[in-house]
């Protein structure tokens, strides 16, 4: 068997390198149109950070694993042909801010359609709104040779940071086909793949629109479970309760469960806002003005603690923070990723940045063209003028010194231990910490001498 992948970013790289390292015996050529992410992937130094994806790599490339930008050779070639390219918020015309721009995916639709030589089976990996496989399929035939195209929906779960893992051992895969002879003969084939190292009761199948639809609400589940501990983090600091008391109380009732429940200056990454935008562009599309508006929701509460945070931060240093030097530490979504997209550091810092103050902002992982270029586009600034305000600095030792203020915005395990006394030595009085993930150790900040502020957690009295 011979599979190709169309687009060899977040999720088709990593995807398509466990599929090779499971199945030995079955070709898997990941194509993307972008030559130095190709020779990246050919490299040693992997375009994606993951913990595990290294090995699967290093174990599979070259044996069963390519990466090339020979799309139409692969396309050719290949039984299954899985578009995995993204599929970004719409900026322009009819859906601007909420709808999936589809252009990339119709592309690989019309590009598959002209050099296919044989039946081919095209899965959508891509997050994608609900009936697109209807649109793919009609771009496919109405451009076909004669040929047979069965699309499936087959779409990723994968959280960053943990991708190897969740792709080793998958809570569920989906996979959604036509009930046709043909589409059932296809989907069957996709399941046998998985279950060379699934367990079968794990593979769900479906039609194609529950299949859709099902990556789209198990997202937007998700981080409505996030800005609701997030509007709990408001009034836990009003009342004096502690967010995480009471996240845990309700997460310990099983019907309730703890995951995603963790209190953060914001989720980020590059679906959550995205699919929920999506599904609310799909309600209003159906004319379901309530269902839209209750998802909306989910992304205001988001946006409203990212602002509140900033907020916080300017009221508690007397009103400004002007001229003042503020330790960022993180700037990736989360944890264990170098990427960046829709990072709750992006709107902080643009926050802070309007306030004048300056950053100093310190990831173990994100280069730092990439902090630049990302708040370059959130600020509108040029980059002499942003180089004046904002360093990126490898050491946190070297970023705190002289600052008024740490802010958290990712929780890299590193930062729980840092040697905090040494930090606020070296820094200006008061020194405030700003923990927007709730991971430092805050009895022992406060004991050193730190004003600690954390997300839903009561603020500290201030001696006077
Ligand atoms: C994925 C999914 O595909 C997207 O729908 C989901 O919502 C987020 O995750 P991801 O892998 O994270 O996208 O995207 P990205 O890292 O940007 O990779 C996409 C790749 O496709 C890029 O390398 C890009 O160069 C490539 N591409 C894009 C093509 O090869 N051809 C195109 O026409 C468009
Ligand atoms: C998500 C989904 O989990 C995954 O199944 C889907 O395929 C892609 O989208 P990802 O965006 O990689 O994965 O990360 P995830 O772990 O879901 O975190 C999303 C954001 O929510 C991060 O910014 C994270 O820090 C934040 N988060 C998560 C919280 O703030 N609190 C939590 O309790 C959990």
């Amino acid at each position: 068997m011979k599979i190709c992948c169309i687009g060899a970013g977040y999720v088709g790289g990593p995807t398509m390198a466990v599929i090779a390292d499971r199945c030995p015996d079955v070709t898997v050529n990941v194509v993307d149109m972008n030559q130095s992410r190709v020779d990246a992937w050919n490299s040693d130094s992997l375009p994606v950070y993951e913990p595990g994806l290294d090995a699967v790599v290093k174990r599979a490339r070259g044996r069963n694993l390519f990466f090339t930008c020979d799309i139409d050779r692969q396309i050719e070639h290949a039984d299954i042909i899985f578009v995995s390219v993204n599929t970004p918020t719409k900026t322009y015309g009819i859906g601007a801010g909420f709808a999936a721009d589809l252009s990339f995916v119709e592309l690989c639709a019309r590009r598959i359609a002209q050099v296919a030589r044989g039946n081919k089976t095209v899965v959508e990996k891509s997050t994608l709104p609900v009936r697109t496989a209807e649109s793919l399929r009609r771009v496919l035939h109405a451009n076909s040779n004669g040929y047979r195209f069965e699309v499936l929906s087959n779409p990723e779960f994968l959280a960053e940071g943990t991708a190897i893992a969740d792709l080793e051992r998958p809570d569920r895969v989906l996979i959604g086909g036509d009930d046709t002879p043909t589409g059932r003969t296809a989907l069957q084939s996709l399941v046998d793949l998985y279950a060379r190292w699934v367990p079968r009761e794990r593979i769900l199948t479906t039609n194609v629109w529950s299949s859709e639809l099902s990556k789209l609400f198990s997202n937007a589940m998700l981080a409505q479970r996030v800005s609701s501990a997030n509007a709990l983090s408001a009034l836990c600091e009003a009342t004096g309760a502690d967010v995480d008391e009471v996240a845990n109380a309700a997460g310990s009732d099983s019907r309730i469960g703890p995951k995603f429940l963790k209190a953060s200056v914001g989720f980020g990454g590059s679906c959550f806002q995205k699919d929920i935008l999506n599904l609310v562009y799909l309600c209003e599309h159906y004319g379901l003005r309530e269902p839209a508006e209750y998802w909306r929701q989910v992304v205001a509460m988001n946006d409203w603690q990212k602002s509140r945070f900033v907020k916080r931060m300017v009221d508690t240093m007397f009103n400004t923070v002007s001229g003042k030097r503020i330790a960022i530490l993180g700037f990736a979504f989360k944890k264990d990723t170098n990427d960046t997209r829709a990072s709750a550091a992006i709107d902080v810092c643009r926050g802070l940045l309007a306030e004048n103050a300056e950053l100093l902002i310190v990831d173990p992982k994100v280069p730092a063209e990439t902090i630049l270029s990302d708040l370059e586009r959130a600020t509108g600034t040029s980059r002499e003028v942003l180089a004046s305000r904002v360093q990126c600095e490898p050491d946190v030792y070297r970023a705190t010194r002289d600052a008024h203020a740490i802010a958290v915005m990712t929780e890299w395990t590193q930062f729980k231990t840092l040697e905090f006394q040494r930090i606020y030595d070296q820094m200006q009085k008061p020194a405030f910490v700003f923990d927007g993930r709730g991971i430092l150790p805050h009895a022992a900040l406060t004991a050193i001498g730190f004003e600690v502020y954390a997300l839903g957690k009561p603020a500290p009295a201030l001696a006077r």
